[in-house]
This record gives C-alpha cells, sequence and structure tokens, in this order.
C-alpha cells in the first residue's frame, strides 16, 4: 500500500494476513475511503507469496453497522451514478484468489452484512447480530444483499430480512447457513485464526481451486459448474504438491507443501 491507512489495521500471524476495520466511534461504518484500504491490503496480501489466507474483522461491538449513513445522506441519484459512489470497489474483494475469511462480532448490518457476504466463509461470536435494515432508509442493500443472502439463507428468510429489515442473531444465522459456525466471543479471533492456519498449511494451488469451484456453484448451473469442478480436479494432477500429498498418505506420513 502506497500510504497508512487510516480506518483498517493490518497485520499477519505466520502465513496469515489479518485486516482489522477501525472506525471504532462510527461502529465501523463503512464508507469509500474505508472499503479503498481494505481492498488494497488485501490485494497486496493476495499478491504477497508468504501469506496463504485472510481474515477480515471489526471489534467487538461491530463488524460493521452499515455503509455511512452520514456520508450517503445528502447524496442525488446524479452523484451517487456519476462518481460511483458507496458502491465503488466493493468488488475488488471479490477479485482476491486466496481465501477471506470473516471472523463477526457485534454488529454487521447493511453493507457490513454484505461485506462479510462477500468473504468466503464466516464464524460468529455468540454476540454477533446479521441484517439487511436499508429499507429503513428508504433504499436496499447495494453490495450484493440481495444476491448473496437468498442463495445463502434461501429466498423467505432473505425476503423476510430485506423486507422487514429485522435483525438474526448469531444461532439463528447459523441454523440458517449463513454462517459456518458460532464461538462464544472470547474464542472468535482464535477460532478464525485456527482455521485460517489449517488453511494456510494445505497446497495453495488446491486451496484456490477450491475457493474458485465453490464459488461457481454461486454464479452458474451445475451442469457447467460439476464440469468447470472437473477441469479443476485433473489440473491439481500436474501440481508437486498432489505428488507429494498422496505420496505422504501412502507412507503414512504428514505431507511437506512446496504450494507448487
Ligand atoms: C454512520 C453510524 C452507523 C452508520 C452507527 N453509527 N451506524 N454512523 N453510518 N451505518 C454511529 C452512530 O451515529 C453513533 O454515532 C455511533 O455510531 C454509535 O451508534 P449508536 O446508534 O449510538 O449505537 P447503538 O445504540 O448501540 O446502536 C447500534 C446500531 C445503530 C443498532 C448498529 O447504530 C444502527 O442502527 N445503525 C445503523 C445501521 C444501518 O442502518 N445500517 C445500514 C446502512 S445502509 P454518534 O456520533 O451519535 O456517537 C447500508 C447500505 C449498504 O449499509 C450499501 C453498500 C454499498
Amino acid at each position: 500500500m502506497t500510504s497508512t491507512p487510516e480506518f483498517i489495521q493490518v497485520r499477519t500471524e505466520g502465513r496469515v494476513g489479518i485486516v482489522t476495520l477501525y472506525r471504532p466511534k462510527q461502529l465501523n461504518a463503512l464508507n469509500d475511503q474505508l472499503i479503498d484500504e481494505l481492498g488494497a491490503a488485501l490485494k497486496a496480501f493476495d499478491a504477497d507469496e508468504a501469506i496463504g489466507c485472510m481474515i477480515v474483522t471489526g471489534s467487538e461491538k461491530a463488524f460493521a453497522a452499515g455503509a455511512d449513513i452520514g456520508a450517503m445522506a445528502s447524496y442525488s441519484f446524479a452523484d451517487v451514478y456519476q462518481g460511483d459512489y458507496i458502491t465503488r470497489n466493493w468488488e475488488t474483494i471479490r477479485q482476491i484468489r486466496k481465501p477471506v475469511i470473516a471472523a463477526v462480532s457485534g454488529f454487521a448490518l447493511g453493507g457490513g452484512c454484505e461485506l462479510a457476504m462477500m468473504c468466503d466463509f464466516i464464524i460468529a461470536a455468540d454476540n454477533a447480530k446479521f441484517g439487511q435494515p436499508e429499507i429503513k432508509l428508504a433504499v436496499i442493500p447495494g453490495a450484493g444483499g440481495t444476491q448473496r443472502l437468498p442463495r445463502a439463507v434461501g429466498k423467505s428468510k432473505a425476503m423476510d430480512m430485506v423486507l422487514t429489515g429485522r435483525m438474526m442473531d448469531a444461532q439463528e444465522a447459523e441454523r440458517a447457513g449463513l454462517v459456518s459456525r458460532v464461538v462464544p466471543l472470547d474464542k472468535l479471533q482464535d477460532e478464525a485464526l485456527g482455521a485460517a492456519l489449517t488453511i494456510c498449511n494445505y497446497s495453495l494451488p488446491s486451496v484456490l481451486a477450491a475457493k474458485e469451484s465453490v464459488n461457481r456453484a454461486f454464479e452458474g448451473g451445475l451442469s457447467d459448474g460439476v464440469m468447470f469442478e472437473r477441469r479443476l480436479f485433473h489440473a491439481l494432477f500436474a501440481t508437486a504438491d498432489q505428488k507429494e500429498g498422496m505420496a505422504a498418505f501412502v507412507e503414512k506420513r504428514k505431507p511437506e507443501f512446496r504450494h507448487c
């Protein structure tokens, strides 16, 4: 990154890159600068050979309470459309090829919920609350919420969330399939780091292929997805790590992956 970010904190733990959203007074409300900084940090980790997986997290009280309402309040249609304000650069996160885990505690509302859903999976603390309350502001989700939420939880619950603007707690989110695990608040960061370190120990080409193939399930039809998966599966037999992984199993030893 070119300059020191203002609204995020960036650090590494082994091969894991961690980005913490940091606008504490505004409950991590997401403005264009924060999204730009987040995208730049994730892209830098994606390009860094020393990194195998990333975590995006917030504070105990808020992962992110949505897009910055104060910043949006006076925009006209011409402002947001011509300047691509608010929605600018969110898609950067989707371009990241290494896995990105969302570690969510507290509020994940509006754009905060959408940001969490853009990550590859969500680990939630037991105090997490998810919601798409944009309807209360006379708008609708603008960063994929009406598209990713139904895919995650089905049409009925997504309609309920988007039309009533109510919040869903961590237990409901887990039952609905929005989050992969719920853990006590004080265990959240360790749990996310443990998952990330597990992923980092696998062969990177297979990790990238696995992420790409699961994402296909969301964006295309079943036959195409199955064919795409098969091609990637076959392609992984060209890696040295596939030879190592299978030889290690046969020889009853731990594999040593070289990520190639
Ligand atoms: C700007 C926000 C904010 C937001 C909270 N704050 N959410 N500022 N944008 N989205 C600020 C408050 O104004 C307040 O500032 C401080 O953070 C603490 O918030 P409180 O409301 O005092 O806290 P609390 O009573 O605990 O309530 C928490 C809350 C509530 C339930 C999360 O803040 C809330 O409802 N926030 C708005 C949630 C929302 O509608 N999100 C969707 C936004 S639209 P001060 O200065 O008073 O201390 C959206 C569109 C996405 O996200 C489009 C993506 C492209």
